[in-house]
């Protein structure tokens, strides 16, 4: 495994592209995976780790943010992967960038209205590196669903030459999704946490936008977590939700900690208000 902070122009061989912040869990072992399989053993799986500025707000975990190279050079080797990538904050924004991507209006709702810039930081990171890394196919985990939207959004808006391939998210026993700020939690958030699959389980059984709605915020309730959104929308993340497949989509606070999950619910024939 080549690890470096400067790329050398990439081969001809197929190439699948996972970015990371690092902190690497089986969420993103698992992007690693499916990347494999789309490009077979002959091709190319690059990985970046970059703990991303550009996305954190000025009240946000940048500098707590857990940095974990060691481990994570680690995780990528046992998972075959050809290229590290570990740029430094020179090598993706060079001196004094002055322009970012703005994310358009979804990327002032659901996580971005609690987190103003927010994805205006990762879509501009991810159009540098998809830029440096130049792979055909980049992998997103569906935990962080706007993210992986507004990523196909970018990508199909603005050209880049990339399929985007979105990945489920990979949960614990308990089906609490994995993530690299689950460390956080004390033993009492992380016992509430797990109201949050059980909460997108409760929505996935009712059928209308409202009951799945109320069956989600009773878990959640339940639970004592204090919620940010609960909200239904169509896979794309449109507001108007029509019948079939749509998605459940929350946010909570847990203690010190901002959790994140979504999942599919099924909007029945009996109306979608
Ligand atoms: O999902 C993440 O880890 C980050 O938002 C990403 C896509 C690597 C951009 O910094």
């Amino acid at each position: 495994m080549i690890v470096t902070d400067v790329l050398a122009p990439r081969s001809g061989k197929p190439r699948a592209f996972v970015p990371t912040m690092g902190a690497l869990h089986d969420g993103h072992r698992e992007l690693m995976r499916v990347a494999r399989e789309h490009v077979g053993l002959e091709g190319e799986v690059v990985v970046s780790v970059f703990v991303n500025p550009l996305q954190f707000g000025a009240n946000e975990d940048f500098d707590q943010y857990p940095r974990t190279l060691e481990a994570d050079r680690a995780a990528c080797e046992a998972e075959g992967v050809n290229i590290l990538y570990v740029p430094t904050v020179w090598t993706i924004y060079g001196e004094s960038p002055s322009i970012t991507v703005d994310p358009g209006p979804l990327g002032e709702e659901l996580e971005g209205a609690s987190r103003p810039g927010h994805f205006a930081g990762v879509l501009t990171v991810v159009g540098i590196l998809l830029h440096q890394v130049a792979p055909d196919f980049a992998l997103f985990g569906e935990k962080d669903y706007q993210q992986l939207e507004l990523v196909r959004r970018m990508c199909r808006d603005l050209s880049f030459p990339v399929t985007v391939v979105g990945v489920p998210t990979v949960r614990e026993s308990d089906g609490l999704a994995r993530s690299s700020r689950n460390v956080y939690l004390s033993a009492d958030d992380r016992r509430r946490a797990a109201a949050i699959p059980r909460a997108l389980k409760a929505g996935s059984n009712a059928t209308s936008v409202e009951q799945i709605r109320t069956a989600a915020i009773h878990e959640l309730n339940a639970a004592d977590l204090d919620i940010d959104y609960v909200e239904v929308r169509s896979n794309d993340l449109g507001h108007d939700v029509p019948e079939g497949e749509a998605r459940l989509l929350l946010a909570v606070h847990a203690g010190s900690s901002r959790l994140i999950d979504n999942g599919p619910v099924h909007v029945g024939s009996d109306g979608s208000e």
